[in-house]
Order: C-alpha cells, then sequence, then structure tokens
C-alpha cells in the first residue's frame, strides 16, 4: 500500500504561503490539500483560483483542491486553468453529480466525491467509473482543528469495501481519502481502517518554530513512522 500524505493549507502561514507550500514538500508531504469555503455550503470563506495559480509554480507536487461550494461548476475550469490536478466535491452542493464528475475530468483533472460525516456512501454507486478518489470528511468541514469524528472509522471500511470490489471488477483503481482532525497518534488507526490518503491541517503546519524552515520534517516523518507500522 502506498500511503499520501496532503497537508492542508488552510492552518499553514497565509502571509508566507508559496514558502509554506515549498517547505511542507521539501519536508517530505506528496500533496497539498486547498480548501476551498465559499460561506454558503459552509460557514467560513477561504481561498479561491487565484491563490491556486499563485502557489503553482511553488511546486511540483499535485495540488489537491477540496471544493466546499454550492453551486460546483461554474469554478471547476478557473481551479483547472489554475493547475489543479485533483478536483473533490461534496454530492449535496450539485445538482447533477455525473455531469460535474464528467467536467472535472474533461477539465483535465482527477475527480472526486466527499462524504460529510452523515452523508451517505452510496452517492458513489452509480458513478464509480468517473471516480478517481472517495474523501470520507472526519469532522464537519468549515474549519481546520476540529477533533476527529471517530465513526469515521467504519465509513472508511465501508468506502475500502465498495473500493476493492470495484477494482476486482474492474482493474481500476480509486483512491480513499480522509480529512479532518487526523494526527500522529491516530493515523494509524485510520490507515487500517482503509484510508490510503491523509489530510492533515493542524497537526502539519502547527508544528515546529515559524524561522525554522525544516520545521515540517519531524512530523511528517512521525506521521510516516506510525503508517510504517501498518
Ligand atoms: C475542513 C477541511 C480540512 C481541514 C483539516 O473543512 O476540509 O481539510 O483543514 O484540518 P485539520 O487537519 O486541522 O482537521
Ligand atoms: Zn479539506
Amino acid at each position: 500500500m502506498t500511503f499520501r500524505i496532503a497537508p492542508s493549507i488552510l492552518s499553514a502561514n497565509f502571509a508566507k504561503l508559496g514558502e509554506e507550500v515549498a517547505n511542507v514538500i521539501a519536508s517530505g508531504a506528496d500533496w497539498i490539500h486547498f480548501d476551498v469555503m465559499d460561506n454558503h455550503y459552509v460557514p467560513n470563506l477561504t481561498i479561491g483560483p487565484l491563490v491556486c495559480e499563485a502557489i503553482r509554480p511553488c511546486t511540483t507536487a499535485p495540488i489537491d483542491v477540496h471544493l466546499m461550494v454550492k453551486p460546483v461548476d461554474r469554478i471547476v475550469p478557473d481551479f483547472a486553468k489554475a493547475g489543479a490536478n485533483i478536483i473533490t466535491f461534496h454530492p449535496e452542493a450539485s445538482e447533477h453529480i455525473d455531469r460535474t464528475l464528467g467536467l472535472i475530468r474533461d477539465s483535465g483533472c482527477q475527480a472526486g466525491l466527499v462524504f460529510n460525516p452523515a452523508t451517505p456512501l452510496n452517492w458513489m454507486d452509480h458513478v464509480m467509473d468517473k471516480l478517481d478518489m472517495v474523501l470520507v470528511m472526519s469532522v464537519n468541514p468549515g474549519f481546520g482543528g476540529q477533533s476527529f469524528i471517530p465513526g469515521a472509522l467504519d465509513k472508511l471500511r465501508e468506502a475500502r469495501a465498495k473500493i476493492d470490489a470495484y477494482t476486482a471488477r474492474t482493474g481500476r483503481q480509486i483512491l480513499l481519502e480522509v480529512d479532518g482532525g487526523v494526527k500522529v497518534d491516530n493515523i494509524a488507526a485510520v490507515a487500517r481502517a482503509g484510508a490510503d490518503t491523509f489530510v492533515a491541517g493542524s497537526a502539519v503546519f502547527g508544528a515546529g518554530k515559524d524561522t525554522d524552515p525544516q520545521r515540517y520534517n519531524s512530523v511528517l516523518a512521525d506521521l510516516r513512522t506510525a503508517l510504517a507500522g501498518i
């Protein structure tokens, strides 16, 4: 199993965002998780395509755009043009889920659905062929720094079973990402439940002293060590 760590820049120092992106990748992260909130679908307002475009030259790592916006479709091509690699959205926020997945893929990005704690996984059943990733939320979306909701572990197991059955039938891989409250002390349990891609915001960007360019090395090494024990 290959594990990917995707630090959420929501918890980074926004005054130095380009440096933060470069540092966290240099410290061993795999992806950049980019949280887009619209003060409508979720009660917070963050960053959009302009910021994605601004950080794109700071790294060659994939940018994983998590859209917490409603409606979804209008903004998809803007993120594709801004250099996003993966775009995920919440099924409740789109009137036509199959169409939105197609739009993301036609824009040249990988596509995924995001499941809130109370959202049933069966939304994915009829669109598996258009999914590159499934994202299980382990907090209610809107803010960094919340506590991991334990019920997400059963949900991950259920999602893993659906994905494995699909892969056995078709040979096609779908990634399983988890987002919210992931830390050094729970990442192993989350991986055992079936996740292969881990968003971590406050756990990564809260680590170390602001003046040390290597400050993310040790927390990323600790996350990897916990995963190595699986
Ligand atoms: C929550 C966001 C998450 C969040 C993760 O709505 O989607 O990506 O920033 O932050 P932590 O790891 O601090 O829970
Ligand atoms: Zn997120």
